[in-house]
């Protein structure tokens, strides 16, 4: 309760008369004001709310829209988009410097990325570029990593394996290409020395056709042997050409003295065969003059003969005559070397040439004796629409018979009861030439044998069998007279086969 009391006098000089006392309810004496202050504080708790939820809105708002922008220029940069970049002057001071730095960084990013690109580009023009070698280059190329293993074959390589580049991929050498099994051991000196290794010649049957492969070995020496090439070269056409250029010249230079020493020898040997068969004349009984002789001497010309061949005389003389006729055949041969044939050249059916040789070799006198030609299975293979040769038929048909002489002897000096002897003569149009085969399928022949066949006086044969001249003097008819080509190909075991091409126009 509230009181309050006030004296009441009446002068100033006089004691109070009276005292006035007021009271009053405290609660009631204090309600309005309670309710101000009870007013004010709600006011002010309202006023505090609101400034609180303002001031949280507007701080979300001003360090949201910063975020905001920076996840999204995260996002789009970690899925690739290099040129993403967040807002620089949203949000705060703090998510505008991140903002900065974030920018900074993708920046760099998307100029390491550019570099990147355009070296990749350079590598793949590189790459390309050093396939595009490998690729046109006439060697097949194998390429091993340094386990030893194929990291690259090119097109030659592949057409040789037989392999797709993934199918080659990763194997070992010799799984891909057998051939280089016998030369691992090469490959490894290589490697040792870091030397290149070569093997030359190597013999190779692709498609049934025999090749030489020369082989080189590479070993790829950066900061230790890193891996190796090999490289392979059919060189079987340039050994061919070679082949024919050391004989042409040796045929060239056989030519001048093979014609000297036949007319030097052809002389005296008809002075030595005309003299045996004078001598055998001159002791026949038939011919008057000699027993006229005879009775000069007090002696008949029968008991002459029965001397003469009571000594065997005739018997010599006529050894006499019959190595003399096969000197003057050589002779004859020999002189092929330097005789020209241009002017009875004429156009001929090559297949009517070839069959006319047939026959004649079946019907060859000296033929027979050794060997019947008629056992012999012979298969013709005739192109049909083969255009006419200029040629000299008797010198092509001399050469085939030569083949065909050459073949059946073969045959019949080491027969294979196994299987039929068989003479298969071929006869194909190529581009501007014609082609003749003749394949046996007798003992065929050594290397070292097929290297020197068409050289003069090279034979095999049992002396007086065999003079070798045969293939030479083929030979020069058909490079020589004809601007030919002839080639052998043979294996010990598996026949021989001789290849003639002539130029359609004759001499080339
Ligand atoms: N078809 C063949 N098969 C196996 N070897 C052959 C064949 N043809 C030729 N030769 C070999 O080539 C050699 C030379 O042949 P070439 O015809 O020049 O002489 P030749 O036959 O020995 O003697 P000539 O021809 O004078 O009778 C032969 O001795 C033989 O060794
Ligand atoms: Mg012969």
């Amino acid at each position: 309760m509230l009181v309050a009391y006030a004296r009441l006098r009446l002068r100033p000089e006089e004691p109070p008369y009276a005292t006035f006392v007021v009271s009053m309810d405290w609660q009631e004496a204090f309600r309005e004001a309670r309710d101000r202050l009870t007013r004010s504080m709600a006011l002010m708790a309202l006023v505090v709310v609101l400034t609180l939820f303002l001031a949280r809105r507007m701080g979300r708002v001003a360090i949201l829209a910063g975020l905001d922008s920076l996840m999204a220029a995260a996002d789009r940069l970690g899925k690739g988009d290099l040129t993403a970049r967040a807002e620089a002057g949203a949000g705060g001071l703090e998510i505008r410097r991140l903002a900065a730095t974030f920018n900074d960084m993708a920046q760099g990013l998307q100029t390491r990325d550019t570099a990147l690109r355009q070296q990749d580009r350079e590598l793949a023009r590189t790459r390309n570029l050093l396939g595009n070698i490998l690729e046109s280059m006439p060697s097949a190329i194998i390429a091993l990593d340094e386990q030893g293993l194929v990291t690259h074959c090119n097109a030659n390589a592949q057409a040789l394996c037989a392999l797709s580049p993934e199918q080659a991929m990763g194997r070992k050498p010799a799984d891909v290409l057998p051939l280089l099994a016998a030369h691992l051991e090469t490959l490894q000196q290589a490697l040792r020395q870091r030397q290149v290794r070569r093997v030359e010649h190597e013999r190779v049957r692709l498609d049934g056709v025999e090749h030489l492969f020369d082989l080189q070995f590479y070993p790829l020496v950066a900061n230790g042997v890193n891996g190796a090439v090999i490289r392979l070269d059919d060189v079987t056409e340039r050994e061919r050409l070679r082949e024919m250029m050391i004989q042409s010249e040796k045929m060239a230079s056989v030519g001048g003295l093979a014609a000297g020493m036949a007319h030097e020898i052809n002389n005296p040997l008809s002075s030595i065969l005309q003299a045996a068969q004078v001598c055998l004349m001159q002791c026949d009984p038939a011919i008057e003059s000699n027993r006229k002789a005879a009775e000069e001497c007090a002696c008949t010309i029968e008991a002459v003969r029965c001397y003469i061949e009571r000594r065997r005389i005739v018997k010599f003389l006529e050894g006499i005559r019959d190595a003399g006729k096969r000197a003057a055949q050589i002779v004859s041969s020999m002189l092929e070397f330097s005789r020209k044939s241009e002017s009875r050249r004429a156009p001929a059916n090559v297949n009517a040439v070839v069959d006319h040789a047939l026959a004649l070799a079946a019907t060859d006198y000296d033929l027979k004796k050794k060997y019947d030609f008629k056992q012999i299975e012979i298969i013709r293979d005739y192109a049909q629409d083969l255009p006419e040769v200029s040629c000299t038929k008797t010198e092509i048909e001399q050469v085939l018979l030569n083949l065909f002489k050459n073949a059946a002897q073969a045959m019949a000096h080491r027969p294979d009861p196994g299987r039929r002897p068989a003479i298969t003569v071929r006869t194909r149009r190529d581009e501007e030439r014609v082609r003749i085969e003749v394949r046996d399928n007798g003992p065929g022949m050594e290397e070292q044998v097929r290297a020197r066949i068409f050289g003069p006086f090279f034979t095999t044969k049992e002396p007086g069998e065999g003079t070798g001249l045969g293939l030479s003097v083929s030979y020069f008819i058909i490079v020589t007279n004809h601007g030919g080509t002839i080639r052998a190909e043979s294996q010990p075991g598996q026949g021989a086969a001789f290849l003639i091409e002539l130029p359609l126009g004759g001499r080339a």
